[in-house]
């Protein structure tokens, strides 16, 4: 039942953003299923694609300041986890202040949970992994849950909640914002929430990061059709369509698109319209949105946060952000 309620969703969802009529476009969330969250991983390995890698640098450099903010017992929460391959680098650190740590990785990808689970229960001994198959705001509910149901002692520990990899780009500045305000509202005074972000920089680098020469970003992008004719029996043909991923400067946005290479039409089972699409016009599959310090700053203040620490690499291409309730 569950299942054929998130098929319903994806259902509307997709077929309301192909009829738009100005712009074709799919929430960016439908990229990330089994195959999608995969090549994902693919993608993070890509020279080109600089964030992960970043990112991932100024965790290990920093790791122990940023866990050193928090006195308390830390309890570890991740939203949108994938492989929890950065994440990883946190447990020592804590471990060395704590004797056990409860890790509660969230993804709605729910296969590549499980086996990210699996993988990490082995990593060691004092480390409890708690898999949440949810979306971020419910999937933070769900570990208040579990940790009231366990009587935990929320006096003498508290939260970091980790929103890494720049996904919080994803989101429409304005969705960023509730966003935040949303978590915040499950947050007490205590806890931390550390949010990776993406910074504008030369178009070149940006653009290149979104278009490989392997090809993995034009094959996740291109993934969502065959999801699409799998989960919803559809009749995309993907040979009649390309990647397409550009910076859009005046937003301040990497934006992926599907193309279309022919006048076509597009079938959804069960469903007796069928939609056009013409050569050359697309379906926004993703945006991805760069951030400065300012906007950064802006963001925080506006949804409840102080920025407590600004962590970025050398280059000014990325900044791990500590945000303290305000
Ligand atoms: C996982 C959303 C952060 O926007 O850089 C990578 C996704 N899309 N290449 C990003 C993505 C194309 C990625 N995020």
């Amino acid at each position: 039942m569950y299942l054929d309620k998130s098929n319903d969703e994806f259902r509307n969802d997709v077929l309301n953003g192909l009829k738009q009529p100005l712009q074709k476009s799919t929430p960016s969330k439908y990229l990330y299923d089994n195959r999608g969250s995969q090549l994902f991983e693919l993608i993070t390995d890509q020279p080109e694609y600089y964030p992960t890698r970043t990112e991932l640098s100024i965790l290990k450099q920093n790791a122990s300041e940023i866990t050193d903010k928090i006195t308390k017992e830390i309890i570890l929460i991740e939203l949108g986890s994938g492989s929890s391959k950065k994440t990883r680098y946190l447990f020592p650190e804590i471990l060395k202040n704590q004797n056990k740590l409860i890790y509660f990785p969230i993804d709605i990808s729910f296969n590549f949970l499980d086996s990210t689970v699996a993988d990490l229960e082995s990593f060691h001994e004092n480390l409890t992994v708690k898999g949440i198959p949810n979306d971020y705001v419910n999937g933070i509910k769900e570990c208040n849950n579990i940790l009231f149901e366990n009587n935990y002692n929320f006096e003498s520990s508290a939260r970091l909640i980790l929103f890494l990899g720049s996904s919080i780009g994803n989101f429409e500045p304005e969705d960023a914002r509730d966003f935040l305000k949303q978590i915040r509202l499950t947050m007490y005074d205590d806890d931390l929430l550390l949010v990776g972000f993406d910074l504008i920089k030369a178009e070149e680098v940006l653009e290149r990061a979104y278009n490989d020469k392997a090809g993995y970003t034009a094959d996740f992008n291109l993934n969502l059709l065959h999801r699409i004719n799998r989960e919803l029996g559809a009749n995309f043909d993907v040979n009649n369509f390309e990647h397409l991923a550009l910076y859009n400067t005046r937003q301040n946005r990497i934006e992926m698109h599907i193309k279309s290479k022919i006048d076509q039409f597009i079938h959804l089972k069960g469903c007796k319209d069928s939609i056009p699409i013409k050569k050359g016009e697309s379906i926004h599959t993703e945006s991805s949105y760069k951030y400065d310090e300012q906007k950064i700053e802006n963001l925080a203040s506006r949804s409840g946060f102080l920025v407590e620490q600004n962590f970025r690499d050398d280059k000014n291409w990325f900044n791990l952000v500590l945000f303290r309730p305000s």
